[in-house]
């Protein structure tokens, strides 16, 4: 599993530092490729030359002395790393991520990288307890950053509670599974709407609202990675398609009803996270509507609702609806999955924080057919798209 990967290891300064030696030969006895970056701290504990025998890489400290290898370094091994472990983490290190503090090697690669990020943290436990550190926490989790919660017992310091950094082989299994990739939807072609749509009131202005596109994005990533066929119909985004979906950009409700008809047949699954306008401008303007009296009256003609459509031809396919309310979330969400004839519904409330639209970020409630409500906490969209799937696998 972890054969030809390449794992990024930050070291910091903490005793559970020596555990970090036998995590490096592990991953590289399971044929990873591992470049330890250490913080200045983290060598008064281990000599950099233990890493650099256990790893056979050349082991980084100081960003500006040892520009060998490569031209800029952080960046390099930021875009190389299929992986950033960071083992042990202390609060300052998780601090300064959370905070966007970019001083040293280890946190640029950081935050440079695009690739997933696990911090296994080791500290004394009213450190750990510590509300500022917790928080620090739970807003790189709300971003997609994971963590490998600590273990209790006597700590280095002789206090005895939570702190005690993962063991390397927990650890190891932990990153096996980053890498174990399902692949349940093999077989699967699913339809995934996403972004807004727009509405022409002339060929200068539109209709539309805030949808961005990352929540039906996030779900064709997943869906793709997972091996489903996908078709990613979506409103005009600033978002590049994942790679493997077949991309049919849409501009009006109408026209994204006519793209998903298209591949209706073929689909198994459909998710509606799009931002679909209710109402369409009844008159198109072929030119530029010019400013004339005080008031420009502008009539409206209701668009079809897709998903309604759907509903109704719906058979032995998924359907999964978003709801996006400001007000009686569940409720109105409720009433959805049965008006639209839906196997679950994913409800987002436009006022709560880290939730709807433009966020990396949502917090929903998956409210079924049956009526029960499963509340989630505010995760990564990407993450969310991951438990949606999940859902339908279930199903
Ligand atoms: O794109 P992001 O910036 O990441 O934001 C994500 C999101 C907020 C757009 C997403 O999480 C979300 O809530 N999408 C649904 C928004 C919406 O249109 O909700 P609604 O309650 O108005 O519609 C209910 C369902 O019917 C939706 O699945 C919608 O796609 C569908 N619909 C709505 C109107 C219509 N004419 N036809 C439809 O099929």
């Amino acid at each position: 599993m972890l054969k030809n990967k390449n794992i990024v290891l930050g070291v910091t300064g903490g005793i559970a530092a020596y555990k970090a030696c036998d995590l490096v030969s592990r991953l590289v006895k399971a044929e990873a490729n591992v470049d330890v970056i250490m913080t200045e701290n983290a060598t008064k504990f281990i000599n950099p030359l233990t890493f650099q025998s256990l790893s056979s890489n050349q082991v980084i400290v100081d960003m500006f002395k040892e520009p060998k290898y490569w031209e800029i370094q952080h960046i390099a091994l930021a875009k190389k790393a299929d992986l950033v472990v960071v083992a042990p983490a202390t609060a300052n290190i998780i601090g300064k991520i959370a905070n966007g503090i970019a001083d040293d090697m280890l946190t640029t690669t950081v935050m440079a990288t695009k690739a997933p990020v696990v911090f296994a943290p080791a500290m004394n436990c009213n450190m750990y307890e510590n509300p500022i550190l917790q928080s620090n926490i739970e807003r790189l989790k709300a971003l997609g950053y994971r963590f490998i919660e600590p273990g209790e017992g006597r700590l280095a310091c002789g206090d005895v509670g939570i702190g005690k950094m993962a063991e390397p082989d927990v650890i190891e299994s932990y990153i096996n599974s980053m890498f174990e990739r399902k692949k349940d939807f093999v077989g699967k072609t699913v339809i995934v709407t996403a972004g807004p749509t727009r509405e022409a009131i002339d060929p200068v202005r539109y209709i539309s609202n805030h949808s961005t596109g990352k929540m039906g994005y996030s779900i064709a990533y997943k869906a793709v990675d997972r091996g489903a066929k996908v078709y990613l119909i979506s409103g005009p985004t600033s978002l590049k398609a994942p790679e493997g979906v077949q991309l049919i950009p849409v501009n009006s409700a109408r026209e994204m009803h006519e793209k998903i008809m298209e591949h209706y047949d073929e689909a198994d699954i459909v998710i509606m996270s799009a931002a679909v306008a209710d109402y369409a401008p009844a008159i198109t303007h072929q030119q530029k509507v010019k400013k004339s009296d005080e008031k420009l009256i502008l009539e409206l003609v209701k668009n079809p609702d897709i998903l309604y459509e759907l509903g109704k031809i719906k058979g032995d396919k998924i359907l999964v609806g978003f709801a996006m309310e400001t007000e009686n979330l569940v409720e109105n969400a409720k009433e959805k999955v049965s008006k639209k004839n839906l196997d679950f519904i994913v409800a987002n409330d436009l006022f709560t924080e880290g939730a709807g639209f433009g966020t990396d970020t949502n917090v929903v409630k998956i409210i079924d057919k049956q009526g029960n409500v499963e509340s989630l906490p505010k995760m990564a969209k990407l993450d969310l798209a991951d438990l949606i799937l999940d859902r339908i696998i279930k199903l």
